[in-house]
């Protein structure tokens, strides 16, 4: 609560209240970049039915942050309320937004900042203990991660969005190619998955449990376009044996022949990414796959997604000491010598790049480039408690859902550790999705 004389606060809240406030600022500058490069027309308008107009994202980011920051924290009046049904994200699908008397781009803007402006106040004179809100300042990190994966929502509407091209940004650097082993071998045995002990972890990551797994095989590093075409070109979407039942019905009834954004022009594929058409780059982690679709190819190559328990423990499973680490790396935060974030550049890095990101074990590239699609559904951890709202996690728990691990380039590293945990309807592929297949080590398992 709100203790503007003296905030009393445990051990490491300083350096937590920095953190906070870092990330609130560059949430803020990344929201601000994807909301001026194009104008006024390109923010109210709907590019795709899937995501909701540009201006929406934007007075959605500055509601939630009023909502958590001012009202429940700090016991503010509503600056608008009547404008709080319109970003209520569960009161209008997104495909009704553009219908809606939204704010216009000025005024979300202005509506936005003036929020921030009375936050920075809140969270100067927030005590980062004394309620389970505010402990190690766990809201402030919410709501930064918030807006970050509201980030990436309006950079897969850029990518959606016909026209030309709007924002830019630097290639990874290149890469020797990867000459290390195809897969690794993780052990069998029990390993820690979720946490009890990160201090922004959401609800669906926690608590910290204990869980087996068989010993597997798992891609040293994610699936390439060159690997998908090589299933492409041997006509895997005109044959029924790789797909579910409910993936060869929505590959017939939509017509489906390659991932979304590619095109074949003579013997070549192209693919348009951010208003630009260009061959696909053999050696990149392939983009905008469905579960559908990963799954198809992970049995056209003889394979299998990981579960979601499998990645978890390729990520984290430190062998010498059997404890779980934050990242594959360790526990240090991200770096750019380890994984590919933060909108930094607009592709993922070829497979195999971020040799100082791999895991214990040799696993490359888990953390970054592109979201990784598990067989797992959307499920919640034994002890699971919905914290702080239900509509965040717990309305998705159940078999609709597929996990998705790792964090794609589009993600900012708030809202990335190897325990988060991001989920999607088995159909969609215009989230920046690819995927990594594994084995069973006893053949028997298949
Ligand atoms: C966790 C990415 C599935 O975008 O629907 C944003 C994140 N939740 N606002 C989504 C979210 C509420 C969520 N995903
Ligand atoms: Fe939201």
């Amino acid at each position: 609560m709100t203790d503007p004389a003296a905030p009393h606060d445990a051990p490491g809240a300083e350096a937590l209240r920095e953190r906070a406030l870092g990330s609130l600022v560059a949430a803020r500058e990344r929201t601000t970049l994807l909301t001026t490069c194009v104008e006024g027309p390109d923010l109210t308008a709907q590019h795709s039915p899937l995501m909701s107009p540009l201006v929406w994202d934007l007075a959605h980011i500055g509601n939630q942050e009023e909502l958590w920051l001012l009202r429940a924290v700090a016991g503010r009046e509503a600056m608008r309320p009547e404008i709080d049904s319109l970003y209520d994200a569960f009161e209008h699908p997104r495909s009704a937004r553009p219908s809606l008397p939204l704010l216009a781009p000025e005024e979300a803007r202005r509506y936005a900042a003036e929020v921030r402006g009375r936050v920075m106040d809140v969270l100067e004179s927030t005590a980062f203990h004394g309620t389970a809100l505010t402990e190690a300042g766990f809201v402030f990190g919410m709501i930064a991660q918030h807006e970050q994966q509201h980030d990436e929502t309006m950079l897969i509407t850029h990518q959606l969005r016909q026209g030309p091209q709007a924002l830019t940004a630097p290639d990874p650097d290149p890469a020797p190619p990867f000459t290390g082993p195809p897969e690794v071998l993780v052990p069998g045995g029990p390993f820690t998955m979720g946490t009890s002990t990160e201090p922004w972890a959401l609800d669906n990551e926690r608590p910290a449990h204990v869980r087996e797994t068989p010993a597997f095989w798992i891609d040293t590093a994610p699936v390439t376009n060159g690997a998908y075409t090589a299933f492409v070109e041997d006509g895997g979407y005109d044959d029924p044996r790789w797909w579910t039942p409910e993936g060869w019905d929505h590959l017939r009834r939509q017509g489906l022949y390659a991932p979304l954004y590619w095109r074949r022009e003579g013997r070549q594929w192209l693919r348009r990414r951010f208003g630009v058409t260009e061959p696909v780059p053999a050696d990149e982690p392939v983009l905008h796959v469905s579960w559908y679709e990963a799954d198809a190819y992970a049995r056209w190559a003889g394979r299998r997604l990981p579960t979601e328990a499998e990645w978890e423990k390729a990520a984290r499973h430190d062998p010498a000491t059997g404890r779980s680490t934050r990242y594959p790396w360790g526990d240090a935060d991200p770096t750019h010598e380890h994984a590919n974030l933060g909108q930094r550049h607009l592709r993922p890095a070829p497979a195999g790049s971020y040799p100082a990101g791999e895991s214990p074990l040799g696993v490359r590239q888990l953390i970054g480039d592109v979201w990784e699609w598990t067989s797992s559904d959307f499920l919640p951890y034994p002890g699971f408690a919905v914290f702080p709202y239900k509509e965040y996690s717990q309305v998705f728990f159940g078999p609709e859902c597929k996990v998705l691990r790792g964090g794609s380039f589009a993600v900012d590293q708030v809202v990335c550790r190897g325990t988060f945990r991001n989920w999607d309807y088995p159909v969609r592929r215009q989230i920046f999705s690819g995927f990594r297949t594994a084995r069973s080590a006893d053949p028997g398992e298949g």
